[in-house]
């Protein structure tokens, strides 16, 4: 291997070449930081979420069209509460604020608030001014989704209330002369009935956007990108972990460099019923060659052994990983990258991803990896979220049910036999597994639920069983809706769905004899059990 310095990313000079217009969002922390970002992009304008304070020279340039200030839970009125540079208002693109980010604006251009005694939240009936072109196409009253506690009061000097509401005398305000925009409301919200519109207007009527932000553009330029970097006479190689975004850097790479790309897939005996087989055979038919397979069932369980700790099992999970990784493509000459499904809430360094919830269970299993193996990155989807990258995938020509598989974690079935791990209960928990997936299938079910899986605990219960008394083991079946995996509840399945589960597990799975159904959201609890 080359000893190379790994590299975060891609060079400021290719970065250039991806000449999208782009929204800047500076994030004061609201829950809808990242929900701005997406319906930006969903109307084919790329945006990209920087903190609040973030000096407007880094991301200034000519395809700078337009920016955005978010919600927060600050109030403005408050000694040393989150301020952008004021020289975003000098920029010659128009600005908008929402929620927290009127407020900002109200004060920074001269305006004033008032603290309310109590927060707004939710829906609230909205008059406005339709003559106005961040407006247009929306109805005189509509419903909007409110959420502050402060408000503005004292309008800064030559801008003009545009929408009020029973309470809220200024709900918008707007200089069409500067440029500079303000909500009260959450366009970006499902609940605001023409929030979608307003955003468009904002964007195309305002901003001038061309919709530039497209899937076909995105692979064109990222082929781009990878064949310029990637040597004629280097390779890159992929870890292929059977799920989405891997598939999908899998085909971009395809699609760029062809047979210079080492797809390299580890079984590390963690896996579901027929899922190692099922990802080669789905690679050779979908890709037309084979992707190099290693069993490393046996190093994997053996290092295991006995380990009943959830971290502990990360770790060792993680530290095989990298030995078999490294092992396993020692033979292939001049690899100089490794590819990796990053995405985008992976990579932000936003106000509102910095939580507890990030350090609540070690997700990045193979973090070392780069840096063992001295090679640069290729992170072809770091700048989009996940359902752009089953668009992406879907014109990649890959298949709907590699797209929209449930998420799998890494430390796959570790994370789902409780206490120690052995070939016996983890064939139990495969077995039991497949029968419930393949049920949420047959009721037509699978694509109703964020994630669905089995299971097994760590206790036995007493059963009985023809004339017999059975003392065996106890399964739990979890089911969950959610949007990102951040939060979630648990799916109101149909009884007749999980008796039937229930049935055909106590029935075909030997070993088990009692199967409870999950009921129970995140937070408080987790959506996986370890
Ligand atoms: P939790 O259990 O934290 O899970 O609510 C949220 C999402 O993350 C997945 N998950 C993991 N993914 N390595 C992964 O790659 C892990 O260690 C890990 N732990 C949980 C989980 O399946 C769910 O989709």
């Amino acid at each position: 291997f080359s000893a190379k310095i790994s590299n975060p990313g891609l060079g400021f000079i290719k970065e250039k070449k991806m000449a999208h217009q782009k929204v800047i969002i500076l994030d004061f922390g609201s829950q809808y930081t990242q929900l701005i970002a997406r319906k930006v992009r969903e109307q084919g304008v790329f945006s990209e979420i920087v903190p609040f304070d973030t000096d407007p020279k880094s991301f200034a340039d000519e395809n700078l069209i337009g920016i955005i200030l978010s919600g927060g839970p600050a109030s403005a009125l408050e000694k040393d509460s989150p301020r952008p540079y004021s020289g975003i208002l000098e920029l010659g693109v128009p600005v908008i604020g929402i929620c927290y980010g009127m407020q900002v604006l109200a004060l920074m251009l001269g305006g004033g608030l008032s603290a309310s005694s109590s927060r707004e939240y939710g829906r609230a009936a909205i008059r406005i001014d339709i003559s106005e072109p961040l407006f247009s196409g929306v109805e005189r009253e509509s419903i909007v989704w409110m959420s502050h506690g402060d408000h503005v009061i004292n309008l800064p000097e030559n801008f003009r209330a545009c929408a009020s509401t029973e309470t809220l005398p200024i709900a918008a305000f707007q200089n069409i002369e500067r440029g500079i925009y303000a909500l009260q409301f959450h366009p970006e919200v499902h609940h605001t009935e023409r929030g979608t519109d307003i955003i468009r207007n904002f964007l195309y009527t305002i901003c001038g956007a061309r919709g530039d932000w497209t899937m076909s553009s995105f692979i064109e330029t990222q082929i781009e990108i990878v064949r310029e970097r990637v040597g004629s006479d280097e390779n890159v190689v992929l870890g292929l972990s059977g799920g989405v975004d891997s598939a999908v850097v899998a085909a971009l790479l395809d699609r760029a460099i062809g047979d210079r790309f080492y797809p390299v897939f580890v079984n590390n005996g963690l896996l579901r019923l027929g899922e190692a087989v099922q990802v080669c055979s789905d690679f050779k038919r979908h890709f037309g060659r084979e992707l190099i397979y290693i069993d490393a069932t046996e190093t994997f369980l053996r290092n295991l052994s006995g380990v009943e700790d959830p971290e502990k099992k990360r770790k060792i999970i993680g530290g095989t990983f990298i030995d078999v990784f490294l092992e396993s493509v020692s033979h292939i000459n001049n690899i100089n990258y490794l590819a990796q499904g990053t995405l985008y809430p992976d990579v932000i360094e936003s106000v509102s991803t910095k939580g507890p919830s990030a350090v609540i269970k070690s997700h990045h299993n193979v973090g070392g990896l780069p840096d063992k193996l001295g090679l640069e990155l290729i992170e072809p989807l770091r700048k989009l979220f996940k359902d752009e990258v089953r668009k992406l995938g879907a014109k990649l020509g890959l298949p709907r049910k590699m797209l929209w598989r449930h998420p799998f974690p890494g430390p796959g079935l570790a994370v789902r036999v409780l206490g120690a791990i052995t070939p016996e209960r983890l064939e139990i928990l495969r077995r039991a597994d497949n029968i419930f997936i393949e049920e949420l299938h047959n009721f037509g079910q699978y694509d109703n639920v964020w994630q669905a899986f089995a299971v097994l605990l760590p206790v036995k219960s007493v059963g009985v069983m023809g004339d017999e008394r059975t003392y065996e083991h106890v399964l739990a079946l979890r089911a969950v809706d959610s949007v990102d995996g951040m939060t979630a509840d648990w799916s109101r399945l149909p009884d007749n769905l999980l008796a039937r589960c229930s049935s055909r597990i106590i029935n075909e799975v030997k070993g088990v004899n009692r199967v409870c159904y999950d009921i129970s959201s995140k937070p408080p609890a987790t959506i996986e059990w370890e």
